[in-house]
């Protein structure tokens, strides 16, 4: 489905958007290892996320809907059941590495596909050190890409380096380490989102962190996992796109409720307000273990050019797409560099970002690991291609909202994936 956005005058009033993606998966995946029944409020129901529900479900999992709260009747650490076909984990990353250290310590067989995109993401990051833990995994080149075969075994822990700061590779091992013998330890360059660690340490795990750089976390087998009661907060990933409407469009004043901003996860809105704009936290307080805001955003006009590198990346890592938006009303250069996984997510986010922005008159140079923008720029409008890719879909839309012609988005439905009601909300918010 295409959508064509146009200019608008001011958002204003309040917002509270769809509740944490990274947060909703973890609140099945680990609560589904636990020894008894857990809940969930304010579960994400979006594309990426109902996948893992259903994952969960088929590998045996009693999961129940209660009004607005899920009740997960965990399974234990190695209760699992083997599913009886191929598991479809649709677009979704986070499900697929996670879910392979889950299933490299159940002495069962699974197969696990995706959809197009998915089909492309390396997965060898995760599937070899499972295999040093002794899992047995294959898979398209070599293991590297779906569909791939789990076959669990009984798993020894490993030291790890996680060259790439990744989140996703670390709760797999993380996860694996909860059925391995001896330790596993996770090293990382930069804290990578540590919701992971966050929960398995409620949970009763045996889990030692180490923080600063490099960031160590150490866990050991565990005999049961307690059960908990989680609240999702609001996605800071998805109000950054409303905070930058708010940040570009003249007049514009927005209260964005009840947003995780756990240090891992709110680097977007530290650049921009290292750019000048005006953003604050209000009400902070903590939420499950969690720090949690209300997050008002005005108008800002004279935002400065910033630097993100590689130290950067990991806190604002899928708001790189919706910041080069912001870039390009910035004074002076925007160097982004230290970015190269963004050519490895949902679509390659680098030459998406560059060939759109292209498309609508915007001049950018484009980088290995990142880019440089100049601004400020008019944007002029045109068609882009979300490439599927709910983050560029969104991105773009915002953009439309200060072009001058307006832009239109083929396949902008793709939002759904983590934001459903995107568009609903956008209009929600723009005045009459
Ligand atoms: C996620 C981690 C990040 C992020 C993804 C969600 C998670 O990926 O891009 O959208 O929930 O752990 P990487 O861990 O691959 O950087």
């Amino acid at each position: 489905m295409e959508k064509e956005v146009h200019r608008v005058g001011p958002v204003k009033g309040e917002l509270r958007v769809p509740s944490d993606k990274s947060i909703s998966h973890r609140s099945i995946i680990i609560t589904s290892m636990a020894s008894g029944t857990s809940s969930v409020r304010n579960f994400l129901r979006a594309g990426d996320t109902l996948t893992t529900l259903n994952v969960y479900r088929k590998l045996g999992v009693k999961i129940e809907e209660d009004g607005d709260v899920l009740k997960v009747h965990g399974v234990g650490t190695t209760g699992f059941t083997e599913p009886d076909d191929i598991l479809d984990m649709g677009n979704s990353g986070t499900t697929t590495r996670l879910t392979m250290g889950v299933l490299a310590g159940q002495k069962f067989f699974s197969v696990m596909t995706g959809d197009e995109s998915l089909r492309k993401r390396p997965m060898g990051r995760v599937a070899k050190p499972l295999s040093q833990m002794n899992a047995i995994i294959d898979g398209r080149e070599g293991g590297n890409l779906l569909p791939i075969s789990v076959r669990g075994t009984g798993l020894k822990g490993i030291e790890f380096f996680n060259k790439k700061a990744s989140a996703q590779v670390k709760s797999a091992l993380l996860l694996a380490g909860l059925n391995a013998e001896g330790e596993t330890v996770v090293q990382e360059p930069f804290r990578s989102r540590d919701h992971t660690e966050k929960m398995l340490r409620a949970m009763g795990a045996d889990i030692q962190i180490e923080g600063g750089s490099p960031y160590v976390v150490s866990i050991r087998k565990a005999e049961k996992l307690n059960p908990v009661d989680i609240d999702v907060p609001a996605d800071p990933s998805s109000a950054a796109f409303f905070a930058a409407a708010a940040v570009m469009i003249p007049g514009s004043e927005l209260l964005l409720k009840d947003v995780l901003i756990n240090p891992t996860r709110d680097g977007f809105f530290r650049k921009l307000k290292e750019m000048g704009a005006d953003i604050q936290y209000m009400n902070t307080r903590e939420k499950i273990g969690e720090p949690v805001a209300d997050i008002l955003v005005r108008y800002s006009p004279g935002l400065k050019g910033v630097r993100i590198t590689g130290e950067d990346v990991p806190s604002m890592v899928d708001e790189i797409p919706i910041f080069a938006m912001v870039a390009t009303q910035a004074e002076g250069e925007t160097v982004i560099t230290g970015a190269a996984e963004l050519r490895v997510k949902e679509s390659d986010r680098i030459k998406a970002v560059v060939e759109n922005l292209r498309r609508v008159g915007v001049q950018v140079e484009e980088l290995e690991d990142g880019m440089i923008i100049k601004g400020p720029q008019k944007i002029k409008g045109g068609s882009v291609d979300s490439m599927k890719d709910h983050r560029i879909a969104m991105a773009f839309s915002i953009l439309g909202l200060i072009s001058q012609e307006g832009i239109k988005i083929k396949d902008a439905d793709c939002a759904y994936i983590s934001y459903p009601e995107f568009y609903e909300h956008l209009q929600s918010v723009l005045q009459k």
